[in-house]
């Protein structure tokens, strides 16, 4: 094991190097534009793959983006992990708040800053870097791996539930390896085993068949705008309940145990007010901020669009006004009857005078892991290894929608082990990576095949 750690210390400056090369493809997934980029990814992928050792890499192509695949499995006898990573990145707007350019990384106060740093592309080079550290040093791994590593995960992973749906015998394993979730807090190694799942609305309302002059008609007809932000402010009551009806029907009970395990993390509203700058939290009543994060479902709006919006000032009546409003779900909820329900409600709420559209974008299941199993066992002791400290155990507010399908077609335990920190900046400007935590997350890597080998 030391000689793959310190293969590891020794190229540690050139797997910078090839991550930056990785995070200087814009691979935005929901932009039509860049499918290029997307194959162009994947293809960088597939080489890093090879480059590692893997053999049988092959790009499979959907119906969206590529999935890129790649095996090593010559200890018969020895369990199988597959490694799931996206490639995908998020859009990187609004561009002006970069304090550099999102995709050209830059070191500074050892962090890697770039577009996906942390998710996905830091996270999951990790094990492409261990894996091939092992190959260039023993030459061989302690346990068989399978890598799958897709480009729609910010868009739903619609393709690859199929792809996972068809193929359950070249993904045949014993446990499914992530890292795409974050640490509890700094130098805390962490293992999530719950997360929210995700629907995706987008609500277009349109009153007059044209813009009109807000003088000249303002006043005979509904403005949409008006209109839409009625409906939006409907969608919570005054004790920040979603008001679709059935929203918290069955919800899947959760034990006092969890509850208490909560409780333990000492989660500080205070502080965590003070880091977001805003005098008070807010949010469901009756519950306390970790379960508001990991528990309950929630609603928000994630854009508005609407009228005049450049600098200046134009008096316009619009036509038209679209939201893209999403819920984060939670175990026992059903996003396609979600779906329906949030349509008609939405319509309920809509006066005569304006003409409504809903329409469902994607949505992804909520996922609980379970905590028993040789796979955790391995992963905890390989964490205590690299970071030197016990292992907590959290769930999390934001989705990584495959993990269901791939616990359910592959019957095997999903394994999230996150080297990120919620102070990242993923999905937001200035995203960045700890190199040390790239570094640690190595060690964890090499660790765990030889703990999962063991146990
Ligand atoms: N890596 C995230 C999931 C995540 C978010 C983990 C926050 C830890 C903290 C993942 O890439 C992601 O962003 N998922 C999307 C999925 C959605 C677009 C279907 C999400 O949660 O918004
Ligand atoms: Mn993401």
């Amino acid at each position: 094991m030391e000689q793959v750690i310190s293969h590891v210390k020794s190229n540690f400056d050139t797997y910078i190097e090839e991550l930056k090369d990785y995070l200087r493809i814009p691979s935005i997934s929901t932009l039509e534009s860049h499918k290029d980029k997307m194959n162009e990814c994947a293809e960088f992928v597939a080489e890093k793959f090879r480059n590692a050792g893997l053999e049988e890499v092959k790009i499979f192509p959907t119906e969206g983006n590529p999935l890129v695949y790649g095996e090593w499995l010559k200890k018969p006898g020895q369990p199988t992990v597959l490694i799931y990573g996206h490639y995908d990145v998020q859009p990187a707007d609004p561009l002006e708040l970069w304090n550099s350019s999102p995709f050209e990384p830059v070191i500074k106060d050892g962090k890697i800053f770039a577009r996906g740093a942390n998710d996905n592309k830091g996270q999951n080079f990790v094990y492409i870097k261990s894996v091939e550290a092992y190959m260039k040093t023993i030459g061989e791994l302690p346990v068989n791996v399978k890598f799958l590593f897709e480009g729609e995960e910010e868009i739903g992973s619609d393709n690859l539930e199929k792809f996972i749906r068809t193929q359950n015998k070249l993904l045949k394993c014993d446990c499914i390896l992530i890292s795409d979730t974050n640490q509890y807090a700094p130098n805390m190694p962490t293992i999530t085993y719950g997360l929210r799942g995700l629907l995706y609305m987008e609500v277009e309302v349109t009153a007059a068949n044209r813009d009109l002059h807000s003088g000249s008609f303002g006043g005979s007809v509904a403005n949409p705008i008006n209109e839409l932000a009625k409906i939006i402010s409907s969608l919570h009551n005054k004790n920040g309940k979603v008001t679709i009806p059935d929203f918290y029907k069955n919800l899947f009970p959760v034990s006092k145990k969890e509850r208490d395990n909560f409780k333990r993390l000492k989660f500080s509203d205070k502080n965590y007010a003070k880091d977001l700058g805003v005098k008070e939290l807010q949010g469901e009543k009756g519950f306390s901020t970790l379960e508001r994060l990991w528990i309950r479902p929630t609603l928000d709006c994630n854009g508005i669009v609407g009228g005049f919006i450049e600098k200046g000032a134009k008096t316009v009546l619009p036509s038209k006004a679209l939201a893209k409003i999403s819920m984060r779900l939670v175990p026992n909820q059903n996003p396609e009857k979600i779906a329906k329900d949030f349509a008609k409600h939405v319509k309920n709420l809509a006066p005569n005078s304006v003409k409504v559209d809903v329409r469902k974008m994607h949505h992804g299941l909520p996922a609980v892991a379970p905590l028993d199993g040789r796979g955790i066992k391995a992963a905890s002791a390989a964490l205590k290894k690299a970071f030197g400290k016990e292992t907590v155990y959290t769930r999390e507010g934001g989705s990584i929608p495959v993990i269901v399908e791939f616990m359910k077609q592959l019957n095997a335990p999903a394994i999230l082990v996150g080297f990120g920190l919620d102070s990242d900046d993923i999905h937001s400007p200035n995203e960045h990576f700890w190199l040390s935590n790239f570094e640690k997350g190595l060690y964890t890597s090499i660790y765990f095949f030889d703990e999962y080998s063991k146990t």
